[in-house]
């Protein structure tokens, strides 16, 4: 499959490296054994995280939101299976910086690992194997910050809970009142798949896998990085009870996203075996993406 090469939307700043920053920032953030105090001290964004959020948080309108919808949920750009997606995004890593040693890939292993180690139902260990598959949006020339970061509802108000809300002024959707209250577009309790939330790799990730994976694995896979509710208990008058059922599993999930990194390296030849079955077990050998 012939895809455009990577989208790099900051001079000098590699996707991979606006990738993993990000990512280690999202680590920091959320250390559990970090002190309440320091919980929004930013110091440790590298000038690149913060750059990121300011586009994220001053381009991430209702409208893009929509006009990326449409462009993406019909799922029409191409056919491939998951084994193919992981290895675009293994090339995405591997252009930028050849130098890694630890990958998107090594990435989804070790999450799955750490599910499979906890003895997790095979879905629960699917999910982590695919989660962060919706990055291939990298690849079909998305920039980086409309595919990674902390998701938010777009068309209400941004709750304080959201990193870095103050780069939201720069968003022409702060001119607009009907988007700015509480509510917004939404109504009181009418449940988040009703809300539009900011577009990224859980959004897209969460449509491609709908048809074949159950419900819980979805709630993980389009929630995931929605950090201001799951960690942070943002926007509950969004949720109906159902939501606030389902994000049990959304929150088991993140200890797995976030702190099975480790340095070793998963041995790929000895774990594929497991995961070709279980992936087949799901899914069929290509999909909508
Ligand atoms: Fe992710
Ligand atoms: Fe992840």
């Amino acid at each position: 499959m012939n895809l455009p090469s990577p989208a790099n939307p900051t001079p000098g700043v590699s996707a991979h490296d606006t990738l993993e920053q990000w990512e280690e920032f999202v680590r920091q953030r959320y250390d559990p054994n970090r002190k309440k105090e320091d919980f929004r001290n930013y110091e440790t964004a590298t000038p690149g995280v913060r750059e990121f959020y300011r586009l994220n948080h001053s381009l991430m309108t209702r409208d893009f939101v929509l006009a990326r919808k449409r462009k993406y949920l019909p799922l029409d750009k191409m056919r491939m299976g998951v084994w193919e997606a992981m290895e675009q995004l293994e090339a995405l890593v591997d252009d930028s910086d050849p130098d890694t040693d630890l990958s998107q890939i090594d990435h989804n292993f070790q999450t799955a690992e750490a599910c499979r180690r906890d003895g997790r139902p095979r879905w629960f260990i699917l999910a982590g194997l695919v989660h962060d598959l919706g990055k291939v949006l990298c690849l079909l020339g998305e920039p980086q910050w409309a595919v990674v970061g902390d998701t938010f509802p777009v068309g209400c108000a941004w709750s304080d809970k959201i990193v870095f809300r103050e780069f939201f002024d720069g968003n022409p959707d702060a001119q607009v009142p009907e988007l700015q209250s509480r509510l917004g577009v939404y109504s009181e309790r009418c449940g988040l798949d009703r809300v539009d939330m900011s577009w990224g790799h859980d959004e897209y990730i969460y449509h491609v896998m709908k048809p074949y994976l159950p419900e819980e694995a979805l709630y993980i896979l389009r929630y995931h990085s929605f950090y201001p509710c799951h960690k942070e208990n943002g926007y509950q008058y969004l949720m109906n009870p159902h939501d606030e059922r389902m994000f049990h599993w959304v929150k088991e999930f993140n200890q797995y996203d976030l702190y099975s990194k480790s340095n070793e390296k998963p041995d790929h030849t000895a774990i594929r075996p497991f995961y070709e079955d279980l992936v087949a077990e799901f899914l069929p050998a290509a999909v909508n993406w």
